[in-house]
């Protein structure tokens, strides 16, 4: 969608949305508006038992009085609630609202007493909010393309923010519609089915961030032999894919006096069959989105180098299929992981955490980061934990979970902290090797997954986020439609602008 921000004044024609604040409280220009309409606004927010409260909305058709074809009402809440997340979901809102509705809309915004924020600003976030939630993801619709030539499918296009100080909403906005993007690149990756996103061509894929100047490598199956990631190697070779490991860097701070970098890692299983220890058929579709926590670290990438984030970071993404084959790999099969640790391979389900096994290792060893954190759909058990709402931590640092939790509450995308403790470590004793890559049916599935992890952490502060819960949303919500949430980006660019920029 296209935002454009002009000066505060009342749309002849057309359709118009208008904030409302708690208890139909109405800016200047919406009072007259209503006076134009000789009451109409406030006779329908009482018909409707409207108050304005957040993510409230109305809609009035051609009322008399004005030439506007359409006047929706959306509320933001009181003053002193109000937050960038209640914009965010106040565009959202809109975005939905009007999508059917108009081909173009304006936008008054005007905000109540109490709050902080500028109109300006306010303005930006509604727009990012709405940018949100319009994505689409529906290049492989055919059908509907064709339709769309005879009769144009109404869709909203355009929508102009008027508001007080519309030039410095307008560069406001400029930096969120830059995250905006590294979201929808995100979610486009996440939304790719298997056949066309796979180690190969997602690797291809992270060659776009080169336009920002982050330096791409790619790694291939015989450079992976080499550094001897026989744990990644091992879940990769019942595929006819090629694995690869992909390390993007941003160095956006070369001045800096500690020059290590942060370090992000992400599991990138572009499909999930189970392996040889198959899932069953019912919702296996769903394992293209395994690669979600590859897909979060590029798309953090993206957002840190598009912005020039004055921070050295370094993602690292480990892309594989994991396929039931002649040349699978069988339960009970012994692995030598980089670290030169060894594995028992119980369950060749349990494949996120041998491809993250190496990756961690090769991050720590090689760029020797001041932190790491590393993002994975790792556990259905995750989801029995938290649902849908959180997305489980795991930290071996308390200042790091702190600051990671903060960044997550502030762009609504909460974490929620598990334990770690080496009491668990006895689920993954193995009388084969050092270790096996399952429990041993003492339940805690997510938190044997992180002490087996951990194995391949050394001193380095370092954080795990399961994002099996969150990275695929079910239903719509305020500000993600509903299929690939890109949950991570928004965290992580946070957590770096807070925390980790000169
Ligand atoms: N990718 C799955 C985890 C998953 C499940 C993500 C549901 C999203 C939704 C992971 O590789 C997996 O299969 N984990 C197993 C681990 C088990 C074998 C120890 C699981 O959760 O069942
Ligand atoms: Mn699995
Ligand atoms: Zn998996």
């Amino acid at each position: 969608m296209k935002f454009s921000f002009a000066k505060l004044s009342l749309p002849a024609s057309g359709v118009l949305a208008v904030t409302v604040a708690a208890d139909r409280s109405l800016g200047p220009i919406g009072r007259e508006l209503d006076q134009k309409t000789g009451g109409a606004l406030a006779r329908a927010m009482a018909a409707a038992r409207f108050n304005g409260k957040k993510d409230e909305t109305l809609t009035l058709l051609a009322p008399a009085g004005t030439e506007l074809d359409r006047i929706l009402l959306v509320g933001i809440g009181k003053g002193a609630d109000l937050t960038d997340l209640v914009l965010q979901s106040a565009g959202g809102a809109i975005a939905v609202q009007l999508d059917k509705a108009a081909d173009e809309a304006a936008l008054l915004v005007e905000l109540p007493e109490g709050t902080t924020l500028s109109p300006a600003s306010a303005a930006a976030e509604i727009a990012f909010g709405a940018q949100l939630r319009s994505y689409k993801f529906d290049k492989y619709r055919t059908n509907d393309k064709k339709s769309d030539k005879k009769e144009p499918k109404p869709s909203l296009r355009k929508l102009t923010l008027l508001v007080e100080d519309d030039g410095a909403a307008k560069s406001t906005f400029k930096k969120l519609d830059t995250l905006a993007d590294a979201i929808r690149f995100t979610r486009d990756l996440v939304s790719e089915p298997a056949n066309v996103i796979y180690p190969e061509s997602l690797a291809d894929k992270t060659k776009e961030l080169e336009q920002f100047g982050v330096e791409v490598e790619i790694l291939d199956q015989k450079k992976l032999r080499k550094l001897g990631m026989g744990a990644l190697l091992g879940v990769a070779q019942g595929s006819a894919c090629e694995p690869r490991v992909v390390v993007m860097r941003w160095n956006g701070n070369p001045e800096a006096d500690d020059k290590r970098p942060v370090a992000f890692i992400g599991k990138g299983v572009t499909f999930d069959s189970g392996g040889i220890s198959i899932k069953g058929a019912a919702g296996m579709e769903d394992m293209k989105w395994d690669m979600g926590g590859s897909a979060t670290v590029i798309g953090t990438m993206y957002a840190l180098a598009a912005r020039k984030a004055k921070v050295n970071a370094v993602g690292i993404v480990g892309l594989v299929e994991n396929m039931p084959s002649g040349t699978a790999q069988r339960p009970g099969d012994i692995v030598t992981s980089a670290s030169g640790q060894t594995i028992e391979v119980i369950n060749t389900d349990a494949e996120g955490r041998l491809v993250l096994a190496d990756c961690l290792w090769y991050a720590q060893d090689v760029y020797k980061p001041k932190l790491m954190v590393d993002l994975a759909t790792l556990t259905g058990a995750i989801i029995v934990a938290l649902g849908h709402e959180h997305a489980g931590l795991f930290c071996n640092d308390d200042d790091l979970a702190m600051n990671l939790t903060a960044a997550g509450l502030k762009v609504g995308q909460p974490v929620w902290r598990m334990p770690m403790n080496d009491a668990y470590d006895k689920e993954i004793e193995s009388p084969a090797a050092d270790m096996k890559n399952t429990g041993s049916g003492g339940g805690a599935g997510s938190i044997v997954g992180a002490q087996f992890l951990k194995r391949f952490v050394n001193d380095t502060p370092w954080a795990h986020i399961d994002i099996a819960g969150v990275a695929w949303a079910k239903k719509d919500g305020a500000t993600v439609p509903k299929g690939a949430s890109a949950f991570g980006v928004r965290l992580l660019d946070r957590f770096v602008a807070d925390f980790h920029e000169a």
